[in-house]
């Protein structure tokens, strides 16, 4: 019954375990060295690396704004060359010049989808953008080469500001809206409205609403005055009281009507128009009921 030839798997082996316990404790002696060495390693190089950095940090600044330079004008070679020239200088009965425009005006026109403009446009239609802000960015730093008008408000990460361009400021709301409320009607209700919602001017050309224009199209369109619109400089409206303009147009309590009702807030003629309807609408009835009497 007891086997005869203990094999030798059931008699112990003290040799291996031992060994086994050395290869590991030397593995991992190992590889914490290895670890220091690489963690040395990483430490120098990084040392190394911010010694160095400096100069190649400012070389790709300038490859970056190259290249963007470069994909701006491979799109303006494509959208914009027919109507503003091969050097920006303009195309007669096409389109203006754009030496000295600036990057501001070309992200209010390229933002607002009114650039490319569509050929034989009276005026410039606000459309969706057909361009990234990225290329918006891209094609503003081309046309900013031929001479810089107002540049683009950006973030403290270097990114375009839609919104908040002023930050924090220091004065309070109520005092800030009270201020860009007397300032909107002092210069922009005779075209655009006590409302902000447009109104028309001669010649077939309007004053749009302001509703969906953000801060920094608001922004660029006082400082670089688009077709009719008037230019106001930061001598006329400080850049302090554009802020409050703005903060203004973008409350939504500024967009209430003065009085009456809505009808669209073009003011007088479409209130006159619906007084006018009323009155033919009670006329008429009056007649019917006259006429069906007799
Ligand atoms: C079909 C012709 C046409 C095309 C294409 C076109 N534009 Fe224009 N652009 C015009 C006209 C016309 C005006 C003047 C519009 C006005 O005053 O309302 C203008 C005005 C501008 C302005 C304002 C200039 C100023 O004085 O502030 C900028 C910036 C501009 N265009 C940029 C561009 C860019 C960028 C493109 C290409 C993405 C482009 N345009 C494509 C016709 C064109
Ligand atoms: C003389 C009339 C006139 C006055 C005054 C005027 N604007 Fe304009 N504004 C215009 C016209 C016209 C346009 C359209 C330009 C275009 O389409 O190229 C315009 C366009 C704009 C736009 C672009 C809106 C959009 O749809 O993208 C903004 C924002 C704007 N105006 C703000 C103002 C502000 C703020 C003031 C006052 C500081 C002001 N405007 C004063 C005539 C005027």
């Amino acid at each position: 019954m007891n086997s005869p030839h203990p094999s030798a798997a059931d008699s112990p082996a003290p040799e291996p375990a031992p060994a086994t316990t050395r290869t590991a404790s030397t593995k991992r002696r190992r590889k914490a060295t290895g670890a220091l060495v690489i963690a040395a390693g990483l430490l120098g190089a990084g040392a190394i690396a911010t010694a160095v950095v400096p100069e190649p940090q400012v070389a790709t600044a300038q490859q970056d704004q190259a290249a963007l330079i470069a994909e701006g004008k491979s799109i303006y070679d494509v959208a914009c060359i027919t109507c503003h020239g091969q050097n920006l200088q303009g195309v007669e009965d096409r389109g203006p010049s754009l030496v000295g425009v600036g990057a501001g005006s070309v992200y209010f026109q390229v933002h607002s989808g009114r650039m490319p403009a569509a050929d034989n446009e009276a005026q410039a239609e606000r459309k969706k953008p057909r361009y990234s802000e990225h290329q918006i960015v891209a094609l503003a730093a081309y046309v900013d080469q031929y001479g810089g008008g107002p540049g683009i408000i950006t973030n403290p990460d270097g990114t375009v500001a839609q919104e908040s361009l002023r930050g924090v400021s220091g004065e309070s709301r109520a005092e800030e809206l009270a201020r860009g409320g007397e300032l909107f009607r002092l210069n922009c209700a005779s075209c655009h409205n006590f409302t902000g919602r447009g109104g028309a001017l001669s010649a077939g050309k309007y004053a749009p609403i302001l509703d969906p224009a953000n801060e920094q199209e608001i922004y660029q369109a006082m400082l670089t005055g688009p077709q009719n619109m008037p230019k106001f400089s930061d001598r006329q409206l400080t850049p302090d009281e554009k802020q409050d303009i703005i903060a203004y147009i973008k409350n939504a309590d500024s967009k209430v009507s003065p009085g009456g009702y809505g009808l669209g807030g073009l003011g007088p003629v479409t209130e006159g128009v619906a007084m006018w309807l009323v009155g033919i609408v009670a006329l008429i009835g009056a007649t019917l009921w006259i006429g069906s009497r007799s």
